[in-house]
């Protein structure tokens, strides 16, 4: 109905405005370093590499920000092709662990594992899980502070295999808990983006669950920490023979 269109409407014209924003702050910051250089500053030994360093530093979150919006309109105009099948969840874990552990340690974060007695498969792509789980992490490191731990729990429940990354980290307030996984909110605009964040990766992890027919959900508590669970469609046999 018309109402419903309405509404379809402005999340678009919102969406558009958002997307205008966070691509003009970036812009601007690149605009105006590039400016100061060729006012005269590339001739200065003290700043002009810390000026381009800005100008890096800006394009990188250009890059990130349109990677991450292709990679929205991709999965939510239905295009990206999952490779559903049954999938064990340890090797994906393990593979996720070993691209973020330098980034762990580098703040000194445990990343603990804690896995069932027994293999456990989930109907699911490999990328498509790879990327959750890369999103979810992520996250867990950037928002909790040093010497903090980040645990990774899965299990089946049912014809459902759970996932949870918990951590130890900053928390999120109970009025943006049901929020974190629109397009481009943050609990903190000004930390996400110091952090290197879009504000779109919530978004992207959700829209993936959701193309795999599983679900989301947070729970936190602040100055405690968080957990994201996950939950799969298991897959009841049929594991694959050759590991
Ligand atoms: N593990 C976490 N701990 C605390 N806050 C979180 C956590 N994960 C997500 N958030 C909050 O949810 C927001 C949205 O997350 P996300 O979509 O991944 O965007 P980004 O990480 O780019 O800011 C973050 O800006 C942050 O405020
Ligand atoms: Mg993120």
């Amino acid at each position: 109905d018309i109402t419903h269109v309405r509404r379809l409407e402005r999340v678009r014209q919102d969406f558009v405005a958002n997307v205008s924003h966070e691509l003009k702050t970036p812009l601007a910051a690149i605009k105006a370093t590039v400016e100061t250089l060729l006012d005269g500053a590339i001739d200065d030994p003290e700043h002009n590499v810390k000026f381009l360093g800005r100008v890096h530093e800006n394009a990188e979150r250009l890059h990130f920000l349109v990677q991450d919006l292709l990679t929205l309109s991709r999965i939510e105009s239905g295009e990206e092709r999952l490779a559903t099948g049954p999938l064990l969840i340890a090797p994906v874990i393990e593979s996720c662990v070993s691209r973020q552990e330098h980034r762990a340690l580098a703040k000194q974060l445990r990343l603990v594992q804690i896995a069932p007695a027994e293999p456990l498969a989930a109907l699911a792509d490999e990328e498509a899980l790879s990327q959750i789980l890369d999103n979810l992490v992520d996250n867990a490191i950037k928002y909790t502070p040093a010497e903090g731990e980040i645990t990774l729990r899965w299990y089946a429940d049912g014809s459902w295999v759970v996932l949870q990354v918990a951590d130890t980290g900053v928390g999120i307030p109970e009025k943006d808990l049901g929020r974190v996984f629109e397009r481009f909110y943050r609990v903190d605009k000004a930390r996400s983006r110091e952090l290197g964040g879009t504000g779109l990766g919530l978004s992207i992890v959700k829209h993936l669950v959701q193309a795999l027919g599983g679900s989301i959900q947070a729970t936190s508590q602040l100055g405690v920490g968080s957990t994201f669970t996950v939950k799969l469609p298991l897959a009841e046999a049929s594991l694959p023979v050759e590991v």
